[in-house]
């Protein structure tokens, strides 16, 4: 049997490249997105590889997008065996300067819209004693760099929230797994909100800079989701990090704050 899977924010970046993974082994794949342009070129990729692709118009704002969503594949597939809460857009800016505009905007598609995907497909997976959600956080949340508060903010509570769900829905029968990547290329600087001139263009040159590939984090995503494991951490030197943190938080204090002068100065913050 083929897998059924449901990605948001699938017509771009790693949910695309998490489509396609998934295609590559025959599965049926829907996508939601608020890009329905972009969801058809996707869908016609995952077609051409092998795969059943489904692209549907999905804002993870929404509860009731994605609780139709899962009736509708339910009643397509007879049911699902994936939910990839991918979803996310970017906002970086020093805390006085930040709007609640932004904060609330951020909260609602990064960490609100995880929320609402695991609410909607829970029952679902309760009902079939089985499933699996990827959640897809960042290293934001785990080492939290300056002039990022609401994006580290969003990130930390999908960490969080998958954690919390990864106790709570264990003994249904369902896994959850959250990654946690750095900078890699996508199209998030284009989604990124920021006040602080010239962001875009540095974030955007780290992520092209990066060795790490969306394709690379979708791989580690379909191994931890085929071995059962929680943490996806696809970056090496930022793994490290925060198993220093964790073992020796003193020392990542310091390395945190040399690391966080250079990052205000290269931003451009008022450090
Ligand atoms: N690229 C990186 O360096 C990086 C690092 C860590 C974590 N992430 C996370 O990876 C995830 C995917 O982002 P990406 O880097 O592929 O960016 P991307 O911009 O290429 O893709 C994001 C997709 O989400 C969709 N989207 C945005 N708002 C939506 C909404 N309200 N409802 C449904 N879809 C919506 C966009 O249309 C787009 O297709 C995000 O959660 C992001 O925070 C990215």
């Amino acid at each position: 049997m083929s897998q059924r899977v449901f990605i948001t924010g699938g017509a771009s970046g790693l949910g695309r490249a998490i489509a396609l993974r998934y295609a590559r082994e025959g599965a049926r794949v829907c996508i939601g997105d608020i890009n329905p342009e972009q969801g058809a070129n996707v869908e016609k990729e995952i077609n051409d590889l092998g795969g059943t692709g489904y692209s549907v118009n999905c804002d993870v704002r929404r509860l009731t997008d994605l609780e139709k969503i899962c009736k509708e594949l339910e009643q397509k597939w007879g049911g699902v065996d994936l939910v990839v809460n991918n979803a996310g857009v970017a906002s970086a800016g020093t805390i006085e300067d930040s709007t609640l505009t932004d904060w609330e905007w951020v909260l609602d598609i990064n960490l609100l819209g995880v929320v609402r995907g695991c609410k909607a497909f829970t029952p679902l997976f309760k009902k079939q004693q089985a499933g699996a959600f990827v959640n897809v956080a960042s290293m934001a949340g785990l080492m939290l760099a300056p002039l990022m508060s609401s994006y580290n903010v969003s990130k930390a509570g999908v960490i969080a929230l998958s954690e919390t769900l990864h106790q709570e829905l264990r003994d249904f029968g369902i896994h959850t797994s959250c990654v946690c990547p750095a900078f890699f290329q996508t199209n998030l600087v284009a989604s990124m909100r920021s006040d602080i001139a010239g962001i875009q263009q540095n974030v955007g040159k780290m992520m092209k800079r990066s060795n790490v590939t969306a394709d690379k984090v979708a791989d580690d995503i379909y191994r931890a989701v085929e071995e059962g494991n929680f943490w996806v951490l696809p970056h090496a030197k930022e793994r490290r990090m925060w198993l220093v943190k964790r073992h020796a938080p003193q020392v990542f204090d310091w390395l945190m704050h040399q690391e966080s002068k250079r990052w205000m100065k290269k931003m451009g913050g008022r450090a």
